[in-house]
């Protein structure tokens, strides 16, 4: 894993932006694999300024959304369909039919897993994936489990989790109790990973991710197999990591 240390959030997020931007330029149609989360924010917002100042191209960008909600749809502001909208697609030229998150009101919840894994694999693979990191260590909406999930797959959420999502949420009664969430198989068949993690509450799930045991208890650990994974942290996040471990 590569391991770069930035100086605050708004250092880590124009660095973030400025990965998937080379890769926009390089391969203008790139697939992207696209968290949302507070995380990822001030990374759209950079995009979006590198689209309207530097004239960046999304017309020929793919994207897939890790996870969404079961129950929510675009209409709900607090799906991720909505959050994606908000924050990135409404403000760059991405072609709306190459944007692809979960159908969270699905009647047939386990026929859109299969749905959506194959939808990924006919356009080819993730190309970079972006993940955020739960506290628990969580990527997607992998919990903290017995196993890694290989594919796309309906979730319960975890307690932790649906405390920490309740921010979101007017009452913690609201949060919704199931995802569906790209499988920790889907994410390493990504050719590249970028991983964002601020805040000093997420400095034990990083280092659980850099220097545990690779456990489905830790989910993220499992990036230490990819060949191709860089974490890009503020100090704070980065703040259990030996000196050693970072470049
Ligand atoms: C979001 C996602 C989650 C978040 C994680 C961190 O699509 O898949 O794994 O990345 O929960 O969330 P924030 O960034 O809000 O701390």
């Amino acid at each position: 894993m590569r391991i770069l240390v930035t100086d605050s959030y708004e250092a880590m997020s124009r660095e973030a932006a400025k990965i998937l931007a080379g890769q926009i330029w390089l391969w203008p149609d790139t697939v992207l694999g696209l968290a949302t989360g507070s995380t990822p924010v001030g990374m759209y917002r950079e995009l979006i300024r590198l689209h309207r100042e530097e004239g960046l191209d999304f017309s020929q960008v793919t994207s897939f959304n890790l996870d969404e909600y079961v129950g929510l749809g675009p209409e709900d502001d607090q799906s991720y369909q909505a959050f994606m909208h908000a924050h990135l697609f409404d403000q760059v030229n991405i072609d709306p039919a190459r944007t692809h998150v979960p159908n969270g009101k699905a009647e047939d919840i386990e026929g859109e897993c299969d749905r959506y894994e194959k939808a990924i694999g006919e356009a080819g693979g993730i190309d970079l994936q972006v993940l955020g990191i739960g506290r628990n260590a969580h990527i997607g909406f992998n919990e903290p489990d017995d196993h890694f999930a290989r594919q796309t797959h309906r979730v319960a959420l975890k307690e932790s989790t649906i405390r920490a999502n309740s921010r979101f949420f007017e009452r913690e009664a609201d949060v919704p109790r199931y995802a569906i969430s790209m499988g920790i198989g889907t994410i390493l068949k990504a050719r590249r990973i970028l991983l964002l993690a601020n805040g000093r509450e997420k400095a034990q799930a990083v280092y659980d991710a850099v220097l545990g045991d690779i456990t489905p208890e830790h989910p993220a650990s499992i990036l230490q197999f990819h060949p191709q994974a860089m974490l890009l942290l503020d100090r704070e996040a980065a703040s259990l990591l030996p000196e050693r471990s970072k470049v």
